[in-house]
């Protein structure tokens, strides 16, 4: 082990909840206990850090929670912390329970809060967990894969009875302002039409157009992906419904997207990250994100992270739309 200041960390999970946290919390568990380090959990993210919620952990606190939803940790979205006063007395409880350190499994929102507790001196480590895969210093974030399979499921369900019932679905889909989740599970679930907040569409040319052909040439069904960050989901199925004579349903798949148990893929990045971000400690390097930058685990500055942005690859899009013609 390098000789590092850093031997008492805390971990907290912060933000909306990912399946795959419970899997980064174990990997800084026992891979901080394998570096040496005392691994504190903090309860409620940075609400119960503001609290001093914050219980030592060993090998045996994160025993069969691999393969559970959610985080054991618990999480919230706090208001105080958002302030600097907020910010300041969290670095104090932090203090009071000596911990050199803090790894921070969440979104963007929770990297912001990290780099301010890092500013005021707190060492911090960022892992980057989201089921919509927005952030933007990494290609991957820990629940992604999980609630896709999860929307791809309740698609090919909606799917089975749209045909029956010679419908149209709209099924809207979680992923915040980004419409990763969105595209995706459209490709993957043989969508009509898909659309995302990244790419202006018109309703007719992409959306009633696609349902009249497809309709001509004899389809039973019609599948409409929308990403929550469009929006408008009723007023589109109702438009469908009025412009086609096509009886239109909707299904707001809300938050069973965030429920399951993680994929392998998910799993295993999680497992990565959390390895890393103890390494990293261990070593006396802090304010960093881990992050995917294809298959590979890079770190990277928390300054640098907050400021890049994705880009959704436009032939995603282009792609979706070819595969659907019928
Ligand atoms: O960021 C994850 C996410 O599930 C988004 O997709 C969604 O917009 C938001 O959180 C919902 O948040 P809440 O659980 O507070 O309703």
């Amino acid at each position: 082990m390098a000789d590092s200041k850093i031997k008492r960390i805390g971990v907290l999970t912060s933000g909306g909840d990912a399946p795959g946290m419970n899997a980064a919390i174990r990997a800084v568990v026992r891979s901080g206990l394998y570096h040496g380090l005392e691994v504190y959990g903090i309860r409620r993210g940075y609400e119960g850090l503001l609290d001093g919620e914050i219980n030592q952990m060993n090998n045996h606190s994160v025993s069969n929670i691999i393969n559970r939803g959610g985080t054991v940790l618990l999480t919230a979205r706090s208001k105080e912390f958002s302030t600097p006063e907020g910010v300041a007395r969290a670095k104090g409880m932090a203090e009071i329970f000596r911990l050199d350190a803090l790894v921070v499994i969440g979104g963007d929102g929770s990297f912001r809060g990290a780099r301010d507790l890092h500013r005021l001196g707190l060492p911090v480590i960022g892992i980057p967990a989201t089921i919509d895969n927005d952030i933007g210093c990494s290609d991957y974030t820990i629940g992604y894969d999980t609630a896709m399979n999860t929307v791809k499921e309740a698609i090919d369900r909606i799917k089975d009875t749209a045909s029956s019932h010679e419908r149209c679905s709209v099924v809207e889909v979680m992923g915040r302002n980004a419409g990763y989740i969105a595209i995706n599970c459209g490709i993957a679930g043989g969508a009509e039409a898909c659309i995302v907040p990244e790419k202006h569409f018109d309703v007719d040319e992409d959306v009633i157009k696609p349902i009249l052909s497809c309709r001509n040439a004899g389809k039973h069904h019609y599948i409409i992906i929308n990403a929550e960050g469009v929006g408008g989901t009723l007023e589109l199925a109702e438009q469908i419904q009025q412009k086609t004579g096509v009886k239109t349903t909707t299904t707001i798949l809300g938050h069973q997207q965030r429920g399951g148990s993680p994929t392998v893929r998910d799993r295993v990045a999680a497992s990565l990250f959390g390895a890393k971000a103890t390494e990293l400690l261990a070593a006396g390097i802090s304010g960093r994100v881990v992050a995917m930058r294809g298959e590979s685990v890079i770190d990277l500055d928390i300054e640098e992270a907050l400021s890049m942005t994705k880009t959704m690859d436009e032939g995603l899009i282009e792609t979706g739309k070819i595969l659907s013609l019928y």
